[in-house]
């Protein structure tokens, strides 16, 4: 049994984790301040350690990193948009905690930690798919902080042995993901909206097109990239592999629902990205990942996940 930290454990992608490794039977703590994670995330899910504290925080840093193997650091706040409103507190949260908790698995002499980067790092360049090697053109400040955390674990791999490793998340997706806040993930704002049978919001003209990835895969890709041999200091795309546009996406949606709801639309939104479709080659090389669930099936269960919330909120 190995010990882990899960930062922003309490969050959507976090808790997922959190869930898979107590499956596995490993000791699992968590540090999140809670600010758009939920404890309701984690109460099905027994024998967690949790700890409640911010990133900035060194001295919880420290806390949270005592006697562990593996740091899987997923605290952050996301969302591009909000980035874009409010550039100094993402900044904050996803570059100044991302170092403390670098130093702090340093000096706690933890094996290994793994970072949860974005696919926003690759911005508009015109190639599809996105491959490592490729430069990079973050677009937005969130895409920025992101990148500034992947090479803050390159440099701790470097000046103090530190293993770090990148995995840069395609648009995840799945249960638990919140759809409570117009910066949510559209597919759950999508999911929402159609069971509810109301039009969703299409920002732009819905061709931009995403490799929106089920969180199963991610979850994957994450635990073997704690356990891969030789992949310290790299960066590895973890996706599906497709892509597909807003326009489409709805229809598959609506499809899938049984409904025939058109969208409105609404002007595109400063800073985002027009295609984004992900080279899996080096996950699969490098991790032996492949995708567990195709993005219809990650689909069906997303809305089934959200129809038996909107049953339960009903029934409150
Ligand atoms: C970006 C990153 C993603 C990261 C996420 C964190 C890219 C390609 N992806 O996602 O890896 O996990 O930030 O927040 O940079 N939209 C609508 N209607 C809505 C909501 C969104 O049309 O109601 C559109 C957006 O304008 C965008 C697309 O849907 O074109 C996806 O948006 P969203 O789910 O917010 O994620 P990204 O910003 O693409």
């Amino acid at each position: 049994m190995s010990h882990y930290l899960v930062t922003g454990g309490a969050g959507f992608i976090g808790s997922h984790l959190v869930e898979e490794l107590i499956r596995r039977g490993e000791q699992v703590r968590v540090l999140d301040n809670l600010s758009s994670g939920k404890r309701r995330n984690l109460a099905h899910i027994p024998g967690v350690e949790f700890l409640e504290g911010d990133l900035v925080d060194p001295a919880a840093c420290a806390r949270a990193t005592e006697g562990v193997d593996y740091v899987l650091h997923q605290a952050a706040i996301p969302s591009v948009p909000r980035s874009v409103k409010d550039p100094v507190t993402s900044n904050r949260s996803n570059i100044d905690g991302t170092l403390n908790i670098l130093v702090a698995a340093r000096d706690a002499g933890v094996k290994r930690l793994v970072y949860a980067g974005s696919s926003s790092a690759y911005g508009d360049t015109p190639t599809q798919p996105k491959h490592e090697e490729m430069p990079t053109n973050p677009l937005s400040p969130y895409a920025l902080q992101k990148l500034v955390g992947e090479q803050y674990g390159q440099i701790f791999t470097r000046l103090y042995g530190l293993e770090t490793v990148t995995i840069r998340y395609f648009n995840v997706f799945g249960p638990r993901q919140d759809p409570g806040s117009p910066y949510s993930g559209v597919i759950s704002l999508f999911s929402t909206a159609v069971l509810e049978g109301r039009q969703p919001t299409i920002y732009g003209d819905g061709g931009q097109t995403r490799d929106f990835t089920y969180i199963a895969n991610v979850v994957d890709g994450v635990l073997r990239a704690c356990h891969a041999p030789e992949v310290a200091g790299e960066v590895i795309n973890v996706a599906t592999g497709g892509r597909i546009s807003l326009n489409d996406l709805l229809q598959v949606m609506n499809g899938l629902v049984g409904t025939a709801l058109s969208p409105l639309y609404a002007d595109a939104r400063q800073g985002d990205v027009r295609d984004s479709q992900a080279d899996i080659t080096k996950a699969r090389t490098r991790l032996g990942y492949t995708p567990l669930v195709s993005l219809e099936e990650g689909l069906r269960r997303t809305l089934e996940w959200a129809r038996s919330e909107s049953s339960v909120g009903a029934s409150r």
